[in-house]
């Protein structure tokens, strides 16, 4: 079993985020980017990136990136521990971003392929902090990177009474020989699909419109939580009390709610400010 030290360097004890992120990334196109630009949108309005420098961490299939230029950015920086991430992302950005202001760079927000001194306007990271095998001093990490009256945006998992269970499936998941992991995908799918029945919804419409969720695919979506070790999770206290002990102030938060957890948790948005007087 991987140590702490070797899961926050080695990404070889990571689920193949980038894999999924490579297969995820044949399907997007113009609607899809549109609802990766409102899940932007949703949490910092386009008056606050224009003309800022944007950091994705832990940047995955690009479409969030390439979002952030399209509304605007002055420039972007994508990094991910995942070769394949980056090289998906650095497709996406060249296919569809007529700017050229982005880089793409394989690192990890422990051991930044950035300068020591490079601070960002907004510092993004969706959906990735939980997945680095120390998420509290991954989140000190992307802190460090705003620039002092900058906006950190952060997704991270609810805590839920089911984690420890997802935890030891996702380890488990993670160590079987990829056919094997197809009988858990299409359980686990199954599953889904009878949950979004009982809820009296039509599950053919709730998949069909998925890409609402940022632009997101639901059968990607299902790969990525069975498999996305390392995990962890936070509670919003915990996410806000840490943060503002850091010098951030909250400016909104999005789906703090948890649930029970049992067919998994979901993130919790965040939108952290920094610089203001009553911050600290
Ligand atoms: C669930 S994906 C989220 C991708 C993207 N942010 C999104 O919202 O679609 C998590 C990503 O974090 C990356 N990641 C994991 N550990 C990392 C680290 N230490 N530094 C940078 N990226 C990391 C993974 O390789 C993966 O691409």
């Amino acid at each position: 079993m991987p140590n702490d030290e070797s899961l926050k360097v080695d990404v070889a004890t990571h689920f193949e985020f980038g894999e999924n992120w490579a297969a995820f990334s044949g399907s997007i196109n113009e609607a899809r980017i549109r609802e990766a630009e409102l899940g932007i949108t949703n949490l910092i309005s386009t008056g606050e990136l224009a003309g800022r420098s944007f950091l994705d961490i832990g940047c995955g299939s690009g479409i969030h990136s390439l979002a952030a230029l399209n509304l605007g950015a002055e420039s972007v920086t994508a990094i991910d521990i995942d070769p394949a991430s980056v090289a998906t992302s650095k497709h996406t950005l060249e296919k569809f971003s007529a700017t050229g202001k982005f880089r793409c760079l394989v690192g990890s927000v422990f051991d930044s392929p950035l300068d020591d001194d490079e601070r960002f306007d907004i510092v993004y990271s969706w959906g990735v902090l939980h997945h680095t095998g120390s998420m509290w001093e991954a989140i000190e990490n992307a802190i460090d990177r705003v620039t002092p009256d900058g906006k950190l945006v952060i997704a991270i998992y609810l805590k839920t009474p089911f984690c420890r269970f997802w935890k030891a499936e996702k380890r488990f998941f993670k160590s079987l020989p990829k056919l094997l992991r197809w009988p858990i995908v299409w359980l686990y799918s199954a599953l889904c699909f009878i949950r979004i029945l009982a809820k009296g919804e039509n599950p053919i419409s709730h998949i069909a419109e998925y890409e609402k969720h940022r632009g997101m695919s639901w059968y990607r979506d299902r790969i990525d939580w069975l498999g996305g070790y390392p995990y962890e999770s936070a509670s919003s206290e915990e996410i806000v009390n840490f943060v503002k002990r850091h010098g951030g102030e909250l400016e909104k938060a999005v789906g703090t709610t948890p649930s029970i957890g049992l067919l998994g948790s979901g993130c919790a948005e965040y939108v952290f400010e920094f610089g203001r007087a009553d911050a600290g």
